[in-house]
């Protein structure tokens, strides 16, 4: 059998499926569907400083190739989430990443520090498509905000392997990515959803009530598998860091091919609500997959794309 462990920045997963932030409830909840035994981690809901209800409906629309979301983070905050939610981890049988999220320093600083404390958490991942309420720029479309915020984080947060989940929504993922592995990131999600609007052509209505939200799903795959290449051949494959491929994944093939394009591991959300045993079949496929390529582990096929002959 084809070994499909893989290791994030230390955090060692059974096979290299991650079941995406936001899209999984908090931490159990996937386990209704299937065993979460069967694969390598799941992503909490990202966690911010204080609890949030999030946006008014509608805040999840679909659309021809996915869906658009703008959920705005509704959680019960990290007091709330240790209490309740983190409990439930006992005997989880694969890893937990916890998500952060925040509108300051301060917010992520409070929950990346409450998730290093505590043993359930395998890492930490950090949200950074959210705006910083003291200048209105998004943490994860500036180099300079995003390495002002890692360089308050990573000093503080040492126990835990630091994952940065990129924004697509940037001129430059490169320089993006670059910023975050120089601010101390040990791996990185390629990428967050983007950004994106749907109308109502009979009442003129925007269809989400904060107008715009994030478009997930198939329709935005191939853009971000040119996006875990470019980010894999730039700053990642020299520094070793590794990449979660995370958009539009809902088969086998869809995950291979981030895999070829230099991810390590692979991310599944928008998927999870068309099937939620879909990540089971993947791991199948995989395996299949890496035995018919002549690998012995998956790992071999990281970055092995090669020029169309
Ligand atoms: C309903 C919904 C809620 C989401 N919530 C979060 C979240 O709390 N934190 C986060 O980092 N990403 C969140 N995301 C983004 C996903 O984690 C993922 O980056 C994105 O959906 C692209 O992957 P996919 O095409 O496989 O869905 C959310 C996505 C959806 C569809």
């Amino acid at each position: 059998m084809a070994d499909l462990s893989v290791s994030l920045a230390g955090l060692r997963l059974r096979n290299p499926v991650v079941l995406a932030a936001g899209t999984c409830g908090y931490v159990r909840e996937a386990a209704d569907a299937f065993d979460l035994g069967r694969i390598g981690a799941v992503t909490t809901k990202s966690i911010t400083a204080e609890p949030r209800d999030g946006n008014a409906p509608w805040r999840i629309i679909d659309s021809p190739a996915g869906m658009l979301n703008a959920i705005g983070l509704a959680n019960v905050g990290i007091e709330r989430f240790v209490a309740e939610k983190l409990p439930t981890a006992a005997g989880l049988p694969c890893a937990l990443i916890g998500s952060v999220a925040g509108h300051s320093v301060d917010e992520y600083l409070k929950v990346a520090e409450a998730f290093d404390a505590r043993g359930e958490i395998g890492a930490i991942e950090l949200n950074v498509s959210c705006p910083n309420t003291a200048d209105g720029l998004q943490f994860g479309e500036h180099p300079d905000a995003l390495r002002a915020l890692l360089g308050e984080i990573r000093p503080r947060v040492r126990r835990k392997p630091l994952i940065v989940k990129l924004s697509p929504n940037v001129g430059d993922v490169v320089a993006m990515a670059a910023a975050a592995i120089a601010g101390g990131a040990q791996a990185l999600v390629v990428a967050n959803t983007f950004s994106a609007m749907a109308i109502d052509v009979e009442t003129r209505a925007f269809r989400l009530s904060r107008g715009r939200g994030g478009l997930s799903g198939p329709g935005i795959h191939p853009i971000v598998v040119r996006m875990v290449h470019d980010v894999w051949r730039g700053p990642a494959r020299e520094a070793g860091v590794p990449i979660i491929g995370l958009g539009g994944v809902t088969n086998w093939r869809d995950a291979a091919e981030f895999i070829l394009a230099g991810a390590t591991a692979v991310g599944m959300g928008t998927a999870l609500f068309i099937d939620p045993r879909s990540p089971v079949r993947v791991v199948d496929g995989l395996a299949k997959w890496v035995e018919r390529q002549g690998c012995r582990t998956v790992t071999e096929l990281v970055g092995a794309a090669r020029s169309a002959p």
